[in-house]
């Protein structure tokens, strides 16, 4: 199962939040997955990518609940999960009915947590699942990488770096440093995501043969 893309979390009837998240680098190892033979659950957010192969299964869902919803469903018929999507970490908490008007000289938007999807499947994985995050980080990279590998219980954690220029959200390209639970660590040079959803899923690969 993966999940990817962004979550979109509902302000009014016609505006939400959102973030600049593609899902590319999520439908690039659901395609390389499948062309080494598995059968990919994608659960999406709102993202223009295709799934092409035959053997990807596209859930599409809107708000983080809903990817929550999707993801605690499939996962139990699942061998694993690698957890790509952008997660909102907040949605407002009383989304409106009627259009927000123009007339208002100031005006807030009171928000709640949403629920961390990672989290909760690394809380219900059995022994023989295995669970994949990514960390999108700004600062003390590294260090934060590793604190959600453990709080989430995950076996792999792929960190993305927002500080090279061409990776990340809305490029085309990414740069990658992986982390086990096992305590290896692996540096990836810049590549296309194509390329990076190769290395991923060779060191996950790799990590299962183990
Ligand atoms: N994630 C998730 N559900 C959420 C938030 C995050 O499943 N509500 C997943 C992401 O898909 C990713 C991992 O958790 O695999 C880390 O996401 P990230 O945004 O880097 O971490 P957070 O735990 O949300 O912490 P913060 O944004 O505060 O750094
Ligand atoms: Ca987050």
């Amino acid at each position: 199962m993966i999940t990817t893309g962004p979550t979109y979390e509902k302000i009014d009837p016609v505006r939400f939040i959102g973030n600049f998240s593609s899902g590319k680098m999520g439908f690039s190892i659901a395609e390389k997955l499948a062309e080494e033979g598995a059968q990919v659950t994608l659960i999406s957010g709102p993202s223009a990518c295709k799934a092409i192969h035959p053997n990807i299964n596209r859930i599409d869902v809107v708000s983080a609940q809903e990817m929550y919803e999707a993801s605690l469903e499939h996962f139990p018929h699942c061998d694993g999960a690698i957890m790509t999507a952008a997660v909102a970490d907040f949605t407002p908490l009383n989304p409106l009915n009627t259009k927000v008007k123009r007339e208002k000289s100031n005006y807030t938007i009171e928000l709640t947590p949403t629920k961390d999807i990672a989290a909760s499947i690394g809380n219900i994985k059995s022994e023989n699942q295995f669970l994949v995050g990514f960390a999108l980080e700004t600062n003390n990279e590294e260090q934060n990488a590793q604190l959600k590998l453990e709080k989430k219980n995950l076996d792999l954690i792929v960190l993305n770096s927002l500080n090279d220029s061409g990776a990340g959200f809305q490029h085309d390209t990414n740069k990658i440093t992986i982390f086990s639970r096992k305590g290896g660590m692996k540096k990836f040079e810049l590549k296309s995501k194509t390329e990076v959803a190769e290395d991923i899923v060779a060191e996950l690969i790799a990590y299962y043969a183990e």
